[in-house]
């Protein structure tokens, strides 16, 4: 059996240095892996390219929070109760697997996710399916709720328990009081962060692409609900292949190639926010070299959505034949701030101005505290409270003699004389809104196996076999590589010379003087370097190196002068190298 692109890719990422599976010395844990220094390099470029265009581009700040948050968060956010993937155990050797994974690998059922567990439990009987790990029969397993969040204590002890935060998000959304004051409390503002999320996967696989620790690259937008919306014009004319539930749920549906603006005038894209950044997320995809045509935006299928989400869309990478989420774009609605008001102190609303002030009637109450302290006791402040409440949602309440308020499902009636109830006209200049949360959430560690796969190409050079990773020069880890024909007669010194003044430019430079001038190339080729220069005799005479480009393998003599400009002309994507000024030499 030929081997395929994702087990050739896996080998060449760990030969050159781009990731493998890490603390191999003890023996490796499932779900984490190190990015080697080419992996470290190209996320970092990868990074750098996301903070331009999501936050940097669009005027978002970027903030830096613990990866660690007390339990509170995580109650307040839901992910302590609703955090949970499917989770079956092996009566016959104690392995744990993934209901739903089972089932979408052993059925033509592709989202079983969003199944209800009785009828995943009914699936693994009707199917009669086995142990991945020891074959044993998993018909009549029970199929539990497991959470996937790690956790632990803060400090000595367990007084304080803590979990490391399964989205960058929630480290956002808690400092929302102060992040509101930063944007001047001005709709709408966004907020961003990049950094390692942890989730206790039950079966990590496909080596980064499901891990238990990750790195997420996030955008929290806050806006007006009832505000204006994005510039469209922006994106309308971006080309985009969407498939839409509508699609999916059809035996015959297909992927619709549209454009942005065209999905959101027949409404396929119900949010213009969500459209905004469908369409400049489709167009930096392609800049850091995803396959448009092995791309996709598919929307979440009801039962799919995330507890906070009331619509979302996912972008989806085709691997081996297989969709895989690279990033969600999710209407959050006022689930987080609403949920962080509830369970703190702090105030999650805007104070939203009116172009003009309006004046409106109010029904406010003034409770007699010294009747309802004797008859309510510990109660009569909540009693206040319940009261201010009521005038504000059903004044009705207030007409008959007696008023009934519920406090924690108790009644207590208060004569209204006693509540001193009225109604006034009142002038306001705004009003408190909690904002709505638009959130593009982007997995780094999956864009840089898909860019990697995307680019891994095989052609033959000179009758020989050639790998080449056909890597964007803005995202490459090294962009150029530089080598003396050999290291003697003053070539070597020449070359590490030139390595120097390039990198002083502000390239990325790999220096390489082992082995074959061929063998040179090839190493290059594999880690996805774009250009290659080299030293030669002739430099000693003329001033002159070849430049060669990775994909055609073309060579150019060209002189030294300037040669950093045009070698940065050429990664920037300003010049082509078929323009660049230089002698044509013979390939290698
Ligand atoms: N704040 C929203 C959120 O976290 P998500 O869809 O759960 O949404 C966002 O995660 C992205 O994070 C995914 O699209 C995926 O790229 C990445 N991701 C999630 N779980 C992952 C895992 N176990 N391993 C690697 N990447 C993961």
């Amino acid at each position: 059996m030929s081997e395929s692109t994702a087990e050739k890719l896996v080998e060449l990422a760990k030969r050159r240095g781009y990731f493998f599976p890490s603390a191999g010395a003890y023996g490796g844990v499932a779900g984490f892996y190190t990015f080697g220094p080419q992996g470290a390099a190209l996320k970092q470029n990868v990074e750098d390219a996301w903070r331009e265009r999501f936050a940097v581009r669009e005027g978002h700040q970027e903030i830096d929070a613990p990866t660690v948050m007390p339990e509170p968060v995580f109650e307040a956010s839901g992910h302590l109760d609703g955090f949970d993937d499917m989770l079956v155990e092996c009566a016959e050797c104690g392995e744990s697997h993934r209901a739903d994974h089972l089932i979408e690998d052993n059925t033509a059922i592709e989202e079983a996710e969003s199944i209800a567990i009785e009828e995943v439990e009914e699936l693994i009987d009707e199917h009669q399916l086995v142990c991945p790990s020891c074959g044993a029969d998993l018909s009549g397993e029970p199929v539990d709720d497991f959470n996937l969040m790690f956790g632990t204590n803060i400090g000595p002890g367990d007084s304080s328990p803590g979990y490391l935060r399964p989205e960058t998000a929630q480290g956002i959304f808690v400092e929302f009081p102060l992040l509101k004051e930063y944007a001047r409390n001005q709709l709408p503002f966004g907020v961003t962060q990049i950094g390692k999320a942890y989730r206790n996967e039950i079966s990590p696989r496909k080596s980064v692409i499901r891990t238990r620790e990750f790195t997420q690259a996030e955008l929290e937008l806050f806006v007006d609900p009832e505000g204006e919306g994005p510039d469209l014009s922006r994106v309308e004319d971006v080309e985009v292949r969407l498939y839409p539930i509508g699609e999916q749920e059809d035996e015959e549906g297909e992927l619709i190639e549209t454009t942005i603006g065209e999905a959101v005038a027949d409404g396929t894209l119900a949010s213009p926010w969500i459209a905004y950044h469908l369409g400049i997320a489709q167009e930096w995809y392609e800049r850091v070299g995803v396959d448009k045509s092995r791309f996709r935006f598919r929307q979440h299928l009801s039962g799919e959505r995330a507890h906070y989400a009331s619509d979302c869309w996912d972008a989806e990478a085709e691997l081996d034949e297989d969709w895989i989420e690279l990033a969600g774009f999710a209407y959050r609605g006022d689930y987080d701030l609403s949920k962080h008001a509830e369970h703190s102190d702090e105030d999650f609303t805007i104070f939203k101005q009116y172009d003009e002030p309006v004046t409106v009637e109010r029904a406010t109450v003034d409770p007699d505290m010294s009747y309802l302290g004797p008859e309510f006791g510990g109660q009569a402040q909540d009693v206040a409270d319940a009261l201010e409440s009521l005038a504000e949602e059903d004044r009705s309440a207030f007409e008959g003699e007696d008023v009934t308020v519920d406090v924690d499902g108790e009644e207590y009636t208060v004569p209204v004389e006693k509540t001193d109830f009225s109604v006034d006209e009142v002038t306001e200049s705004g009003e408190h809104i909690t904002p709505h949360v638009v959130e593009p959430s982007f997995g780094v560690d999956r864009l840089l196996y898909t860019i990697l796969d995307h680019a891994y190409a095989e052609d033959e050079v000179g009758g020989e076999e050639r790998t080449y990773l056909s890597l964007d020069p803005e995202v490459a880890p090294t962009t150029v590589g530089v080598f003396p024909l050999m290291d003697k007669e003053g070539l070597g010194e020449r070359a590490r010379d030139l390595a120097a003044e390039l990198r002083a430019a502000g390239l990325s430079v790999n220096y390489d003087d082992s082995g074959a001038i061929g063998r040179r190339y090839r190493r290059q080729d594999e880690i996805g370097t774009p250009f290659c220069v080299t030293v030669d005799y002739e430099t000693l005479e003329d001033g002159t190196v070849t430049v060669r480009e990775r994909d055609s393998t073309e060579q150019l003599r060209v002189p030294l002068e300037d040669l950093d400009e045009t070698l940065t002309a050429l990664s920037e994507g300003d010049l082509a190298f078929a323009d660049v000024d230089g002698e044509p030499v013979e390939e290698d």
